[in-house]
């Protein structure tokens, strides 16, 4: 790390340091940065320093290009997602927990299993997605140069805070134990075992000194890309949500039940945003797809559905609702297969099929209620006002 000596002899002009994670130019005249291309490269040539963006010049990791300017656009699919995702605007305080409270203080509103699912499902979800947040915020961010990915990350990150602030808004709302709920992802085994297996990757992203532009590196970061979108956001949350939105079909704890089709919603667009992400590196980067590399990754898959099956199991010691953790088995392996589908793998576990066709039709979730429909159109108010 160079400190601001350094620094002041490399670049005369005061307030334009060279900050690789910043994309910033160069000015003209400045000295290249250790990793940058030789003098000769015209980009770096004086008088060529502040050229315009080319979209050619984008890439989404080890960009050269000024990651400040937007556009010209090259990753239309990343702007659209962004777009979509603020049109699915929502807060939690706006759904009405008024039925839920009354059943859960109900004597016998709710079995003891039922309550069991409800309470191990936010004994995950309350700090899952701080864990998604810090993530992007604090490692993905600052490694992935397409401004067009950088603002879907940041739209990503705030839902994320708001899916931290609906199960809060849960927890709260029931009047659980708090300390209890969300210190679980240290005393529950079931869920401790899912986050230690997510925190190395998590840490490769987040380390200060992690930098990508080696073929070694690239590898850890497509990794760690991959195991976020595919396992965390693709897998992980799989159990919990269809159990809450089972309950939901079942009239009951309808306002959970709805907050989490928004989040399922939300996670299903991040999930396919990672996943057009990694496919988008792997066209700029062939040389990283290598063979070792795709069988790490189908062991990633297959630890990855243990776990979440064991997580099923601990959730789910007896039926309930209709669900068994066996089915669990069956969905986990039918999804684990698409993943690897969606980034280009050989699946894993032939004939997997789908015992739950009715979740498909809550992600495919399109036309929202009473409830989104105004929120859409209180916007699109707020967009078309007139100055006159
Ligand atoms: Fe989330
Ligand atoms: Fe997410």
């Amino acid at each position: 790390m160079l400190n601001f000596e350094e620094e002041g002899k490399r670049n005369p002009v005061p307030g334009l340091a060279i900050a690789p994670t910043s994309g910033f130019m160069p000015a003209a005249g400045a000295a290249a940065p250790a990793a940058a291309p030789a003098a000769t490269d015209e980009r770096f040539s004086a008088g060529n320093a502040h050229r315009r963006i080319r979209v050619e010049d984008k890439q989404i990791i080890n960009s050269k290009a000024d990651v400040n300017q937007l556009v010209p656009f090259k990753y239309k699919w990343a702007w659209e997602k962004y777009i979509a995702a603020c049109a699915n605007h929502w807060m939690p305080q706006e759904i009405n927990m008024g039925r839920d409270i009354a059943l859960w203080k109900s004597a016998d509103g709710l079995t003891e299993d039922e309550r069991r699912v409800i309470k191990r499902n936010l004994n995950f979800f309350v700090t899952a997605d701080s864990l998604a947040a810090n993530n992007i915020v604090l490692g993905t961010y600052r490694h992935i140069t397409a401004p067009e990915c950088r603002q879907y990350l940041l739209r990503q990150a705030f839902e994320e805070a708001i899916h931290t602030h609906a199960y809060q808004y849960i927890v709260e709302s029931l009047g659980l134990d708090e300390g209890e709920i969300f210190n679980a992802y240290h005393e529950i085994s079931s869920i401790r075992e899912k986050d230690e297996f997510l925190i190395p990757f998590i840490d490769t992203l987040t380390d200060p000194a992690f930098k990508t532009g080696t073929p070694e590196a690239d590898q850890k970061l497509l990794k760690s890309l991959i195991v976020f979108a595919c396992v965390m956001e693709g897998l992980f949350f799989y159990v919990g949500f269809t159990q809450i939105l089972a309950l939901g079909r079942q009239n009951k704890m309808t306002g959970a039940a709805e907050q989490y089709q928004y989040i399922l919603r939300d996670e299903s667009m991040h999930c396919n945003f990672g996943i057009d992400l990694v496919n988008q590196i792997k066209m700029e980067n062939p040389h990283l797809w290598t063979a070792q590399f795709r069988e790490e990754i189908q062991e990633i898959f297959r630890k990855a559905v243990e776990l979440e099956y064991r997580y099923a199991e601990d959730t789910m010691p007896r039926g309930v609702l209709g669900l068994n953790a066996p089915m669990f088995k069956e969905y986990l392996r039918y999804i684990a297969n698409r993943r690897c589908q969606q980034i280009g793998l050989d699946t894993l576990y032939p004939g997997a099929n789908n015992p739950f066709p009715w979740m498909s039709e809550m992600i495919d979730l399109k036309k929202e209620r009473n409830f989104f429909e105004t929120r859409v159109i209180e916007y699109q108010t707020g967009g078309a006002l007139s100055w006159d």
